[in-house]
């Protein structure tokens, strides 16, 4: 392998011995020899990668082989691509783990997104999105605009609501592709969901609010942990295939619920017209507030688009956004549309936490709205996950056809429910043997028991690493016993 001492622009080669005899694909190899170049040291921080075009020629294969490669180590986080088409190495490595056993997948037992794949071949890890596809231009094009033309008294402290070009593009952007009735006014701009719902808990535990429901299976790990710090109770309400089961309500004594309706994390159900109604019923009935966490109805393939329960009963409904999916989770840009009863205490608590969001970064968000650049850069990104998805339902009907996909019209995820014989954790540890990073659905159920699942995350992989993930898979659960 050729040093490459300079960061300065793009390098011209570097050392990769293939073997076509190994049976092993010519991008896996080129992956696994820069990997391991970058990890014993060879290639530093910074240093630039020959052109994709330039490396094929030099080794005698296509472009695209090359390009396969790059990207799969962009996602993993050990290459960035930069403006201008070259690549480098990473600043930071990936943490080491060399350790691709079941040790490793035990240590995620949360749906907080896992930040890169590590140790494994083909990491079906959920809550990744491609930030390889960051619109970067056009948003360089609103930082721009924002630095020349922001008056200067909005780069004072602002109150904990963020700034009001926000307030009004994202109540534009929501209404008109979301059916809320958002009003600027209600509108609290914050660093994602996770914060969020940090301050809602804050400010309804303040409140006197004793219990919050949580979604059984729900990715709410944070909630938990928050509402139980807060002195809240937690109450799972168990989920069906359309979404929680709103009977269950009515019975949990709580004072708030949080839903995903449009895309039931991580079972990806959607909460029926009627069974909407009935939580919105129970919610005015209790004087309780319904937490919709919207995380990711923007990528929806086949199905007609389900408007936000805020629409509905926008006084006892908070609307939780993110540009986690969207555009990029390293954002940290969230929002909140709150019932006016609410507003003010969750600026409190906004303030108290951080002072408040970067404003350069919301004025930036509000210009790249308002250009329509969010709309033009959703419509780009659409056909590309729809076809990774497409590569998964396809890969698993032909080797796991056993397995029962759903909640795949949207999102970014599927899950797949295992034939009753199969045990949940054993899969999932015989997969991490195999180099498979998954996680199964247990983990995320708050009262134990239920049907053993799958949930495969195929935002970041390409369509060949989809099917090379899927035939791993086929190869442990035959292990464990399966079909
Ligand atoms: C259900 C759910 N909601 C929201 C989010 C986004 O969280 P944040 O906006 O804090 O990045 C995620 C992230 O994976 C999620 O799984």
């Amino acid at each position: 392998m050729g040093r490459s001492g300079t960061n300065s622009g793009p390098a011209e080669d570097l050392l990769i011995e293939l073997d076509r005899d190994a049976g092993v694909p010519l991008h896996r190899q080129i992956e696994a020899s820069i990997r391991a170049s970058i990890r014993d040291g060879r290639l530093r921080a910074g240093a630039s990668l020959p052109p994709t075009r330039t490396l094929a020629a030099g080794h005698g294969v296509s472009r695209g082989v090359v390009v396969e490669a790059y990207q799969q180590l962009v996602a993993e986080g050990y290459l960035v691509s930069r403006s201008g088409g070259y690549t480098q190495v990473a600043a930071s490595m990936p943490p080491a783990d060399a350790d691709a056993g079941s040790a490793a997948l035990t240590a995620v037992s949360t749906a907080q997104p896992v930040a890169r794949s590590v140790g494994f071949k083909v990491d079906f890890g959920y809550g990744r999105t491609d930030v390889s596809q960051f619109p970067r231009a056009a948003w360089l094009r609103s930082v721009r605009t924002v630095l020349a033309t922001a008056p200067n008294d909005r780069f004072a402290y602002l109150d904990g609501r963020g700034v009001p070009e926000l307030h009004q593009a994202l109540c534009d952007y929501l209404n008109r592709v979301r059916g809320t009735l958002a009003v600027p006014g209600n509108v609290v701009v914050c660093n994602g969901y996770g914060q969020g719902i940090l301050l809602l808990i804050q400010v309804l535990a303040r409140r006197g609010a004793r219990r919050i429901a949580l979604e059984d299976p729900s990715s709410d790990d944070d909630a938990r942990v928050l509402a139980g710090a807060a002195g809240l109770d937690v109450v799972g309400i168990p989920v069906g295939p359309d979404g929680v089961q709103v009977d269950a309500l009515d019975l949990a004594d709580a004072d708030a619920v949080v839903l995903t309706p449009s895309h039931q994390w991580p079972t990806g159900g959607v909460l029926s017209a009627e069974a909407r109604a009935e939580v919105i019923r129970w919610a005015r009935r209790r004087g309780a507030i319904v937490i919709e966490d919207d995380y990711d109805a923007e990528y929806r393939y086949d199905r007609s688009p389900v408007g936000a329960m805020q629409g509905l009963a926008p006084d006892h409904v908070v609307y939780c956004g993110t540009a986690s999916k969207t555009l990029a989770p390293g954002l940290r840009l969230g929002w909140l549309v709150a019932p006016a009863h609410l507003v003010a205490d969750v600026a409190a608590a906004k303030v108290l936490a951080d002072r408040g969001s970067s404003v350069i970064d919301q004025l930036t968000f509000a210009d790249f709205l308002g250009r329509g650049e969010f709309d033009r850069h959703l419509r780009r990104m659409r056909p590309v996950y729809r076809r990774r998805r497409d590569a998964l339902l396809d890969a698993l009907r032909t080797h796991l056809p056993d397995l029962r996909p759903a909640g795949i019209a949207a999102g970014q995820h599927v899950v797949a429910w295992l034939p009753p014989d199969l045990d949940e954790a054993a899969v999932v540890a015989a997969a991490a043997r195999h180099g498979l990073g998954i996680q199964g659905v247990g983990p995320f159920r708050i009262a134990g028991a239920g049907p053993g699942g799958l949930i495969f995350g195929y935002a970041t992989l390409s369509e060949s690493a989809i099917a090379e993930g899927i035939a791993l898979l086929a190869t442990a659960i035959r292990e464990v016993g399966g079909s």
